[in-house]
């Protein structure tokens, strides 16, 4: 029988990558190999063909991954988020860009070797927009790819700018090189997340944290105070449909792809209406509001909303949790019984 095909999965152990590596592994056409700082904890490692713990600006590891594995799929997804990247803009630069860069170059060299394009799957955000004010956040509604493109924390440039890296890599990769017309390049796909809630875990280090913190510590009878308004407003997606929105853009037939990045909607409100779905759901919730004006600059900088019609042409993307079903099917129910006794 054939050895089933390798993906790589950077950045394994954070939200994003918990929640693929079980999708993966029903899956099945995968040997799933994951990269991650911090070793991967036991639930996941039967999962799992190998895990590395490692720095992914290690080239020599790297270098080592893809002398030992077929790997046909990368799933990158280790960053630094925007709040910890606003404390560490140099670190944040170090791992989002030059990391990603190293990610890069490996999936050519792998490409180059089974001679075959290999997926490079890379999750980018609403970070990767920036909106001067809130008349014109407002005025934008549901943003389109191509409007609002000046990002104001690192992280966000960094998104942004990787974005870039991979549909050069994919395109136009050593364009001067001779017959480079002829040469197999990767294939890049990326989808612009908005807020990530999962019932699982808490995130860290990011500015969306806002919506999934208030809503864990309300299951755990913990008070929250909210750092930004009850105003702001950015689009917020459930955990189950960043990954299917992942799974369906890797299925995706190369023909049909017209954008190197994609948004992807599935739900947009405000700080206020947060913490209504979460006192409807946890009556005793105690959230105040203790606004940290930086923060809140940059949650008022990325855009209320998403256009993602070209996600819904070229690749049938629809989320399967809109508003009331992402509360009440999965966030409530699943961090309820997280937290209970
Ligand atoms: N959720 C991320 C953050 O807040 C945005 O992609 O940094």
């Amino acid at each position: 029988m054939q050895k089933r095909p390798v993906a790589l999965i950077t950045g394994a152990n954070g939200e994003i990558g918990r929640s693929l590596i079980e999708t993966l592994h029903r899956d099945g056409r995968y040997r799933i190999v994951t990269l991650d700082l911090s070793p991967l904890p036991e639930k996941w490692r039967p999962l799992c063909h190998e895990t590395y713990a490692g720095n992914i600006l290690d080239r020599y590891l790297l270098d080592q991954l893809a002398a030992h594995h077929e790997i046909e799929a990368v799933f990158h997804l280790a960053a630094l988020l925007s709040t910890r990247g606003e404390r560490d803009p140099e670190l944040a630069h170090q791992i989002n860009v030059e990391g990603t860069l190293h990610l890069l170059r490996m999936a050519q060299s792998l490409t180059m070797r089974l001679d075959r394009p290999v997926k490079f799957l890379f999750p980018s955000s609403i970070a990767a927009y920036g909106i001067p004010t809130l008349a014109q956040k407002q005025a934008f509604g549901r943003i389109r790819e191509d409007q609002g493109l000046e990002p104001i924390t690192m992280y966000g440039v960094n998104k942004l700018y990787a974005e870039h890296l991979g549909r050069y890599f994919m395109r136009h990769y050593r364009m001067l090189a001779a017959n480079s017309e002829r040469s197999v390049r990767l294939d890049f796909r990326s989808v612009r997340f908005p807020g990530l809630i999962s019932a699982e875990t808490v995130p860290s280090g990011g500015t969306s944290d806002y919506g999934p913190e208030m809503l864990h510590a309300a299951a755990q009878n913990k008070p929250y105070a909210c750092f930004v308004g009850p105003e702001a407003q950015i689009p917020f997606m459930a955990m189950p449909d960043a990954i299917k929105a992942l799974m369906s853009l890797l299925d995706a037939p190369r023909e049909r792809l017209s954008l190197p990045a994609y948004n992807v909607g599935a739900f947009s409100l405000t700080a206020a209406e947060f913490v209504a779905r979460v006192k409807k759901a946890f009556p005793n919730a105690q959230v105040t509001y203790a606004i940290d004006p930086a923060r809140a600059r940059i949650v008022d900088s990325w855009p209320a909303d998403v256009d993602d019609t070209a996600a819904r042409n070229d690749w049938q993307w629809s989320p399967d949790y809109g508003i009331d079903r992402a509360f009440d099917e999965y966030l409530v129910p699943a961090i309820r019984a997280r937290y209970r006794d």
